[in-house]
């Protein structure tokens, strides 16, 4: 059955990237081969993939290509209200309720987990839309004061799994569901 898995990393007071959508304070630190969870294992799971335009943005900026394809090999739902220019294969853009792009996330996904790369608003309009089962984060020791929450909405989570990776702390959350 085909889990949806946020896994992503955080600052200590639950930002996903600064107020500039830097993740210097993050890729700045160090890792070690050690992880309860490490990125290899995780994304072999994945079949499909769902991002915000934000996260797309910043990845395309980053080193987000591979010959000038997208660099996710597993078909990708792009949530905007704005098509890119170019299109790009492998993508495609999708806007609204998740819900309404559920099945076809699942036929795309073929059996396999579904990773929510980011954002946070994203993240909870699929926790809302019933789309949310798991919770992984990396925590940075760091604290930025101000930038993209990490996810809104409230959610009761129940804890899995503990570890550190270098001076990532890591944390593996099972969703129970919406608080109250
Ligand atoms: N720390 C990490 O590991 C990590 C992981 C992921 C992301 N990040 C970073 O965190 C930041 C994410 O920022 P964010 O949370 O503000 O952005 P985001 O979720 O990536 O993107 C938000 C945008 O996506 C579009 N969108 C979201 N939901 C939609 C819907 N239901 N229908 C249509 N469009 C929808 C809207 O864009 P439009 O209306 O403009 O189309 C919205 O402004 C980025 O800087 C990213 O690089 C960090």
């Amino acid at each position: 059955m085909t889990r949806y898995r946020f896994y992503t990393a955080t600052s200590l007071d639950g930002f996903l990237a600064d107020e500039h959508d830097s993740l210097d304070w993050l890729l700045s630190q160090p890792t070690g081969e050690e992880s309860i969870l490490p990125y290899d294992a995780f994304v072999a799971e994945v079949g499909a993939i769902i991002t915000g335009r934000t996260t797309y943005d910043w990845v395309l900026e980053h080193d987000g290509t591979v010959d000038g394809a997208w660099v996710y090999t597993q078909p990708t739902f792009l949530f905007t209200h704005r098509p890119p220019e170019p299109a790009r294969e492998g993508v495609t853009a999708v806007s609204g309720d998740p819900a309404a792009h559920r099945a076809a996330i699942e036929e795309a996904a073929d059996g396999k987990d579904v990773w929510i790369v980011g954002g946070g608003d994203l993240a909870a309009e699929c926790a809302r839309a019933g789309m949310l089962d798991e919770v992984f984060v990396s925590i940075a020791p760091v604290t930025l004061g101000a930038g993209r929450p990490l996810m809104g909405g409230q959610l009761d989570l129940e804890l899995l799994a503990h570890g550190t990776n270098g001076a990532l702390l890591e944390a593996r959350y099972r969703v129970l569901g919406a608080r109250g």
